[in-house]
């Protein structure tokens, strides 16, 4: 089956569906993007990340083509016409074509360009990689300094997935210039110290993960203390368990962290814990 892809409106064979040359997201990286995921063929969070995308928008000025209401429509008719039971709905705004290239933003009335399409993953919330587990290395954060808006320049997160692949590892984390971690490539970044789960807190240099506000509520009222602060690579090393967060992964332990075990070098039960709780109540959820 030829996937069927949304583009400005139209639901096209993913051969069909183009964007022009000039479009600001291909030349600037002018454009943001969200991740849904889908289990039992329903949309997980949807309202989490369609209020994180107006955010994005809004920081840069940007307004979407298309209303919240249509947005849901539109991500639920991709996973009808290509019959998706699990897999994840890419969606991405950018500030249009203006028919040229030009530093200045376009006048604010350009359509934006704005397209969606599906991957289907049939295991993703059975994913082997969550039995074994993630090693990652850590990195230094060169990326810009508004990470918490989700714009489409991905190339550091790719060469970090790249550098991981090098090392014979699953991931990245990066640090900051104290050392400490800030996030991994495409997910946030977590240790458990007995009782105790720790996250780096909300600014500017972390992306404001859904899974993680979704993980952090299920955390406390599952009566785990939580530490919104950064760690350093060293504590995580010295931790009981570590894991990673997306909409892509859900929550993925961390066995090893710059060649080193964390904990028992296996994953561990908080991590797993947190894992079925997050699948059973967002499965509960979702839309
Ligand atoms: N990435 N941090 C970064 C840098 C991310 O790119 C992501 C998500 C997250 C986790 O956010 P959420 O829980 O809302 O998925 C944190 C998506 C999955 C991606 O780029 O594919």
């Amino acid at each position: 089956m030829t996937r069927t892809v949304f583009v400005n409106g139209d639901y096209l064979p993913e051969a069909e569906a183009k964007v022009s040359v000039f479009d600001r997201g291909f030349l600037m990286a002018d454009g943001v993007y969200e991740v849904t995921s889908v289990l039992d063929g329903k949309l997980i969070d949807f309202d989490g990340h369609i209020r994180r995308l107006e955010r994005s928008l809004k920081e840069l000025e940007m307004s979407c083509p298309v209303s919240a209401e249509e947005l849901l429509a539109m991500h639920r008719e991709l996973v009808r016409l290509n019959g998706i039971e699990q897999g994840m709905i890419y969606l991405q705004v950018t500030r249009g074509n203006p028919g040229d290239r030009s530093f200045l933003f376009p006048a604010a009335d350009l359509p934006g360009t704005i397209v969606a399409f599906t991957q289907d993953i049939p295991n993703l919330a059975d994913a082997p990689a969550a039995k074994t587990g993630f090693k990652v290395i850590t990195i230094p954060d060169l990326r810009w300094s508004r990470v918490d808006i989700k714009t489409v320049q991905l190339l550091y997160p790719s060469m970090g997935k790249m550098a991981a692949k090098k090392a014979g590892v699953d991931d990245s984390w990066f640090t900051d210039e104290a050392g400490a971690v800030t996030e991994g490539t495409s997910n946030n970044a977590w240790i458990v110290k007995g009782n105790r789960i720790i996250t780096r807190a909300l600014g500017n240099d972390i992306l404001h993960g859904i899974t993680r506000a979704a993980v952090l509520r299920f955390a406390r009222e599952a009566q785990f203390e939580v530490e919104e602060r950064a760690f350093t690579p060293a504590e995580a090393q010295g931790a009981d368990e570590a894991f990673s967060t997306a909409a892509s992964i859900f929550v993925m332990p961390v066995v090893e962290v710059d060649g080193k075990p964390v904990g028992s070098g296996k994953p561990g039960p908080v991590a797993a814990r947190l894992r079925e709780i997050y699948l059973d109540e967002m499965r509960k959820a979702a839309i």
